[in-house]
């Protein structure tokens, strides 16, 4: 780099140097102001695009189909999304479920898949002072170890496993 800049002044005027380095330092200006929204778009990239419409997410994330014997692995796992944390879940050998979210015995009967999908992707778009994490969204969000950032939670296809199996929850019943 400095050798390249050397060989340049002997070369070209000293006026239009000094012009190249002021576009130059404006150029690196810039590229500090934008890195930023750089990284975002990179970020945001790790997403399938997904539409809301009214209080749901009608399309399944990435045309994924959902796996709803997965998606029972997922919820019941403590080491990721770790829903029971708050959630009660019908499954009775789970022990120590939460309470500060609802149960989700009979969730698929009260709301549609395409609902679930939104509330699991981002419910803090319907209540902002909503205590349920967003687990398929990678801005706005604090403490994000190192390793995690830029990647959501659950990614595409967990998302659609966890809202197959939730559709199937039908009843209110717990076993
Ligand atoms: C930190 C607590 C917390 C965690 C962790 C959490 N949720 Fe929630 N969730 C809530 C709360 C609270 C609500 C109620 C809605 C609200 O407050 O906005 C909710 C609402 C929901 C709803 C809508 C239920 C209904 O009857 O309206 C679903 C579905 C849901 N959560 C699924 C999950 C799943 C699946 C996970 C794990 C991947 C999870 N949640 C993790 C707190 C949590």
């Amino acid at each position: 780099m400095r050798a390249a800049r050397k060989s340049y002044s002997v070369a070209v005027p000293a006026a239009a140097c000094a012009n190249k380095r002021r576009t130059l330092a404006v150029g690196v200006l810039l590229g500090g102001l934008l890195l930023p929204g750089a990284l975002k778009t990179a970020a945001a990239e790790q997403l399938a695009p997904f539409e809301i419409v009214g209080d749901a997410i009608p399309l399944a994330l990435d045309g994924l189909p959902g796996d709803a014997e997965r998606g029972r692995v997922i919820v019941l796992d403590r080491t990721g999304g770790n829903c029971l944390i708050c959630h009660k879940v019908p499954v009775a050998s789970e022990p120590f479920q939460g309470e500060l979210g609802p149960d989700l015995a009979g969730v698929g009967g009260r709301l549609t898949a395409a609902q679930i999908r939104q509330r699991l992707v981002d419910q803090s778009r319907l209540d902002r002072a909503t205590l349920m994490p967003p687990y398929y969204r990678v801005d706005n969000l604090t403490r994000v170890a190192a390793p995690f950032q830029g990647k959501p939670v659950l990614n595409a296809q967990q998302i659609e496993d966890v809202v197959a199996w939730l559709a199937t929850l039908k009843d209110q019943e717990r076993p």
